[in-house]
């Protein structure tokens, strides 16, 4: 099935910028250390609903500061924010069902260079596993929150940062290619995800059960931030020169559509809720999508692109500014 060349580390156009023995003992340790850390090892989460706390937090709505929004009464208002949380919710189901977990596919099934080791294959399996009980996790957290906020039939669009990286993946045609695509979309997810997570993690004001919820979720994903920046130094140095093109060309697109604001599904569930005006605020929302991408920290994805050897070529370097990130 897969067209990659074969894994040859070190076969690649840039020396291993980073040391494969160091990168693997960590690699190990955070493995070993998964039966102690992982939630899905530890204590449930208290599932308690108190309807009288908002589910989400104003600030995080991309039109929280619009006259339209803030003229709402305080009941609309309340039926956003739980419609927040269910969308924020299903982001992250997204990045774990449609993005990072497809990507552990690619990598037990031998698509990916480098990434074959019995260890490192066994911390894959260890994501797998996080990234399922996550899916439980949220899947309990909407259920509830639908049930008691009447907002069992609220549909969710398909996520931008899912469409975007599909139709990259569509606009190639060899399988390593899309491969690449997809992994460059679950390393920059699973970097991300954990500073999209603590937006909530530690939250006092809003519904305990969510704070809970979240702040659960980014335990893992404290360590799954780490495993894909280990992973990406793994792999890297064992593509092809070709490929490791390929993917310095493609590792800061999906910067932009993970920081995207995501307007269409506002635009839609703000539609289905009645909210009055609800076509004006997204469409003045539109030009802060623009500048989303610099609301977002990619200081990691910089520093992991300058440690595998990226920005040491004019090629990688040209990639970032393209996209307006400076090197
Ligand atoms: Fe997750
Ligand atoms: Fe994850």
């Amino acid at each position: 099935m897969t067209t990659m060349s074969a894994p040859a580390i070190g076969a690649g156009g840039h020396e291993a910028a980073c040391d494969q023995s160091e990168t693997r003992n960590l690699l190990q340790r955070i493995g070993d250390g998964w039966i102690r850390r992982a939630k899905v090892r530890r204590e449930p989460i208290e599932l308690c609903f108190d309807a009288a706390r908002d589910d989400f937090l104003e600030e995080r709505l991309p039109f929280h500061t619009h006259p339209g929004y803030r003229a709402l009464d305080s009941a609309t208002r309340t039926r956003i924010l739980s419609a927040g949380w269910i969308i924020y919710n299903e982001k992250t189901v997204a990045i774990e069902s449609a993005i990072v977990s497809p990507s552990c596919y690619d990598a037990l099934d031998g698509r990916i260079p480098g990434l074959q080791p019995e260890t490192i294959r066994h911390i894959v399996c260890e994501t797998l596993v996080d990234e399922a009980y996550h899916l439980l996790l949220v899947a309990n957290a909407n259920r509830l929150t639908r049930t008691h906020r009447g907002l069992d039939d609220l549909r969710i669009p398909t996520f931008n940062l899912v469409r975007f990286m599909n139709r990259e993946k569509a606009a190639y045609a060899e399988d390593w290619q899309k491969t690449l695509v997809h992994l460059a979309t679950s390393v920059v997810s699973e970097i991300f995800v954990s500073d999209y997570l603590h937006q909530l993690s530690d939250c006092p004001h809003i519904q305990p059960m969510n704070t809970a919820t979240v702040a659960a979720h980014r335990h893992d994903e404290l360590a799954h931030s780490k495993i894909f920046t280990l992973l990406t130094e793994t792999f890297y140095p064992a593509l092809s020169p070709r490929e490791q093109a390929f993917f310095a060309d493609m590792l800061p697109k999906p910067i932009g559509w993970f920081a995207d604001l995501e307007l269409d599904i506002w635009a839609s569930v703000l539609d289905q809720l009645g909210v009055p005006g609800a076509a004006g605020i997204i469409a003045d929302c539109r030009p802060l999508n623009l500048a989303a991408r610099s609301r977002l920290d990619y200081s990691r994805i910089l520093g992991l692109s300058r440690d595998v050897g990226i920005l040491d070529t004019a090629a990688g370097r040209d990639s970032f500014a393209a996209h307006g990130i400076a090197a």
